[in-house]
């Protein structure tokens, strides 16, 4: 191969790597056992010569490697990832390095998760999982893990691009909740499909579903019964849930965050459960991945998991395709030409700003 590519991890499926293989590249996987790759393990990685890297959603691309890729003849870097926060965008530009991401491939996995966490939330899946395996049923009780009832409850969407509005089309069309969305742009598809949905139900003689755009994040927190985070995470939404906005919440609400840990205040949020029981959280991401804050283990009232809200096979060789693509078409000067593995997006308007 003409060109050296790099992919700072190894990732599913295998036709990302015939892709670049196909196509002039000599691609190097990195074997490195450890999980997060520093800055130093990623320059020994890049050496002086190098055309492209496929990195990870852990690494700290900044000045430091884009510089180095720079130096190496690169000017190509992809993240294995929609979010870009670990990336400074800046530092590519000033280096001449193109940036790609993964969008559209991870839009309903990533959604699915999200909704099913409001549901293990909601109806105490995990809680009550550990109560059986802990041996500890003795029989049905009226009491035993009563949770929350969605149908009919207003779910809350605090950014309404692709994943947030797959994300409310998932609880509205299988729950029948109503919607509240904040964002700066509006989804009109969203709200044509809610007024749709509602005029269905109605048709069948039951409660139609009902949709608002709040004018507030703030609207969204007081009035929803399930509330879940899809703001890409920048200055602007750094702490976004804080111990203000924490404080508006139904005391029998659910918080779901499947975008970035530091969107919340994760501090503040142990603090909450602890004095609201009845309120619950389902998280994927964390402030200081892979650490949990103290005391966020021991809630009853939170779900945990280990950032896997895009971790289906299909999505993932998706992503690992389109990394292949993105790195492999400014190589060879390619256009963009779209993304071969998506399939059509229920809502294909990008309603969220770029950052
Ligand atoms: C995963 O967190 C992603 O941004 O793709
Ligand atoms: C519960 O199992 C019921 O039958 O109501």
């Amino acid at each position: 191969g003409k060109y050296r590519v790099v992919s700072t991890k190894s990732m599913p499926g295998t036709r990302w790597i015939k892709l670049l293989t196909d196509n002039d590249c000599r691609l190097e996987i990195c074997t490195e056992k450890k999980t997060i790759l520093s800055v130093d393990d990623i320059l020994a990685l890049i050496g002086d010569h190098c055309h492209g890297v496929i990195g990870q959603l852990t690494e700290d691309w900044g000045e430091v490697l884009f510089s180095a890729l720079k130096r190496a003849g690169g000017t190509a870097f992809s993240n294995m990832a929609v979010g870009y926060n670990n990336v400074d965008v800046d530092a590519a530009n000033k280096n001449g390095i193109a940036i790609g991401n993964t969008p559209g491939v991870l839009t309903e996995t990533t959604a699915e998760l999200a909704a099913s966490l409001s549901v293990a939330a909601a109806r105490r899946i995990v809680e009550a999982d550990q109560f059986m395996r802990a041996g500890l049923y003795d029989g049905w009780l009226p009491h035993l893990f009563v949770g929350n009832l969605l149908k009919g409850q207003t779910v809350g969407v605090i950014g309404a691009g692709r994943i947030g509005s797959a994300y409310a089309r998932m609880m509205i069309e299988g729950f029948k909740m109503n919607l509240i969305y904040f964002d700066l742009y509006q989804s009109t598809r969203l709200e044509k499909f809610v007024t749709a949905y509602g005029q269905f139900l109605k048709a069948n003689g039951e409660q139609p579903v009902t949709w608002k755009r709040a004018s507030s994040m703030e609207e969204v927190l007081r009035e929803a019964d399930v509330i879940s985070l899809h703001p890409v995470l920048d200055k602007t939404t750094y702490h976004l849930i804080n111990p203000e906005r924490l404080a508006m919440m139904k005391k029998e609400a659910v918080l779901v965050n499947a975008s970035r840990g530091p969107v919340i205040d994760e501090v503040a949020l142990v603090e909450h459960l602890k004095a609201n029981p009845m309120f619950r959280v389902g998280l994927d991401v964390f402030e200081d991945e892979p650490y949990m804050k103290p005391g966020l283990a021991e809630m009853k009232n939170a779900v945990v998991v280990p950032h896997i809200a895009s971790a289906s096979k299909w999505t993932r060789e998706g992503m690992a395709t389109l990394a292949a693509l993105n790195v492999l078409g400014k190589i060879k000067g390619y256009p963009v030409w779209g993304n071969p593995n998506a399939v059509e997006p229920f809502l294909d308007e990008e309603a969220t700003p770029p950052p």
